[in-house]
């Protein structure tokens, strides 16, 4: 069977990871959270001390630093590691949240983010998620799906998520979170957050995970048996 690239891209907490997920479940495919990469990134310079203006020092640390995904086998989750040591759950808190825009617009950053990504999915058959999959990264990319959701609801849906991992936050400072990286990941210069000419849109607000997987499930049997 023909080996597609999925690219899943749109605002913050739409959903994307948790579809992409469960569709390179279905499929059998790869799934790589590219978000989860710019947040490993946020941490590093943080815990380095390293201020995000000092472009020699990221770049040093962009050479330091070595970021890979490891399958954990009772979950079954993709979790993050950084040098080797796993950080899914300190990249997800707060403080990175607020602070991984920042990262993200930094050319020296996206450039080696996106060649490692480009990396990842040479061979095909993968689900990737991001911002600027369909754009960037994969342009040539065989599924784009582009999410977006109200944003009271994205910010109810992630403080659940938060609530789970023990972090209470109110949620206006969700809302106001999510507004400022929307603006900032929209406005950057380098690969802006934007739809594809040729992404297909999914609005989540009304929609459950099956929902979401079902859709994409569906243009990637239109892909791969298309005439
Ligand atoms: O998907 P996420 O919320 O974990 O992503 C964290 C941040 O990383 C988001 O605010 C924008 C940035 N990002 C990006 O610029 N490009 C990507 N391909 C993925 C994420």
């Amino acid at each position: 069977m023909k080996q597609l690239v999925i690219a899943i891209d749109g605002y913050s907490s739409c959903g994307k990871s948790t579809t992409a997920k469960a569709v390179a479940a279905a499929l059998h495919y790869a799934y790589v959270d590219t978000g989860a990469m710019y947040r490993a990134v946020t941490l590093y310079l943080l815990e380095h001390n390293i201020s995000f203006e000092n472009l020699d020092q990221v770049e040093a640390a962009l050479h330091a630093l070595h970021i890979s995904f490891r399958r954990n086998r009772r979950t079954g989750r993709n979790e993050v590691f950084l040098d080797g040591v796993n950080r899914e759950d300190d990249i997800r808190q707060m403080v990175i949240s607020n602070s991984v825009s920042e990262v993200s617009v930094i050319p020296l950053v996206r450039h080696a983010m996106v060649a490692q990504q480009q990396r990842m999915g040479r061979r095909r058959g993968v689900v990737m998620d991001g911002r600027d999959i369909g754009t960037t990264v994969f342009p040539d990319a065989e599924v784009k799906v582009f999410m977006t959701a109200d944003v009271v609801v994205r910010a109810q849906r992630r403080q659940i998520e938060l609530a789970e991992k023990g972090e209470q936050v109110p949620l206006d400072d969700i809302i106001e979170n999510l507004r400022k990286r929307d603006h900032l990941d929209s406005t950057r210069a380098e690969s802006p957050l934007r739809r594809a000419p040729d992404a297909v849109l999914l609005d989540t607000t009304h929609l459950v995970i099956d929902e979401q997987v079902d859709f994409v499930l569906e243009r990637v049997s239109a892909a791969l048996f298309a005439p």
